[in-house]
């Protein structure tokens, strides 16, 4: 059994007797005390709404406080991890939401790095855009060969031939919003992941890399076939999982705070 981690009654849980949440836009399942959460709009090639960030921020706390969670995996359903932020939506926004929409993308990516738990992505087809950011909020990001990561936000109101499909019937990033980059953190992530040369590269032209050049750039930590994806990222995931709670979770600690040592734990 999972020790437990605070005296009872001193921090009720967010979902008492729940142990499957329900979600509109996402799909959660616990297994092996890994979470597995899912973004679950596959006809859209899983572009991440309003919805899905509101959801993210809810799980993102709740599983954090879960005694049979020691890992999260985020994945995407049907042919892609994520296309992005979702762009229908952001072609109706003023530009007043889109400033809050970014504060709502950053605060959902920064909590999901503050998480005690540790959380890696698993990416298959498209990791683009908002669906890259939100894999670098990760601690450490696994793929599938199939996959193509970019961060394509400088291409939506580029010159012909470089703007992408589907803004090519108006664009609804034009100037009159200001700049228009990448805007749930990556700036700030990708350069400590790749180093600054390769991040500006692959942000001035908005060029999508494959699962083999990721690797090379230390994006992404293992790339497996496409048809041992699934098998290859549940048992990363049940790995971590069969380790004790505390232990992970100073793993964790050390690394992001850069400490040496810190006190043991009580079990
Ligand atoms: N926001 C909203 N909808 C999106 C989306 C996004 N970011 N990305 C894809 N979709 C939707 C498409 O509109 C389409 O919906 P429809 O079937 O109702 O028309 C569906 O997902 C499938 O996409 P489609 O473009 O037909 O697939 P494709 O395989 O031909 O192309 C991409 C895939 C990823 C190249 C293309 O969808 C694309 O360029 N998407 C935008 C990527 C992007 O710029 N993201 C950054 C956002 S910050």
């Amino acid at each position: 059994m999972a020790p437990a981690r605070r005296p009872a009654g001193q921090c009720p849980p967010l979902f008492p007797e729940e142990p499957q949440l329900k979600y509109e836009a996402l799909d959660l399942k616990i297994e092996n005390n890994c979470a597995t959460l899912t973004m679950n709009r596959p006809d859209k090639l899983n572009a991440i709404s309003k919805i899905m960030l509101e959801e993210f921020k809810h799980a993102f706390v709740a599983l954090d406080e879960r005694e049979d969670v020691k890992v999260v995996t985020l994945r995407g359903a049907g042919r892609a991890f994520s296309a992005g932020a979702d762009l229908d939506w952001s072609e109706e926004m003023t530009p007043k939401q889109r400033v809050e929409h970014n504060r709502i993308g950053q605060r959902m990516v920064a909590m999901m790095e503050r998480m005690e738990t540790p959380v890696f992505a698993a990416v298959h087809g498209y990791c683009l855009g908002g669906g890259l950011e939100l894999a670098l909020g990760a601690d450490f990001i696994v793929a599938s060969a199939t996959a193509r990561l970019g961060l394509p936000e400088i291409t939506l109101s580029a010159d012909p031939p470089y703007r992408p499909k589907i803004t090519e019937d108006g664009d609804p990033d034009q100037p009159e919003y200001g700049a228009v980059v990448p805007g749930w953190g990556a700036p700030n992530r990708l350069p400590k992941r790749i180093g600054k040369a390769a991040a500006m590269e692959m942000m001035l032209t908005g060029s999508w890399v494959d699962a083999e050049r990721a690797f090379k750039l230390g994006l992404v930590t293992d790339v497996y076939a496409e048809d041992e994806f699934d098998e290859k990222v549940t048992e990363l995931g049940r790995r971590i999982g069969a380790m004790n709670f505390y232990n992970i979770r100073m793993i964790k600690e050390l690394i992001v705070n850069g400490y040496d040592v810190l006190e043991g734990h009580p079990s």
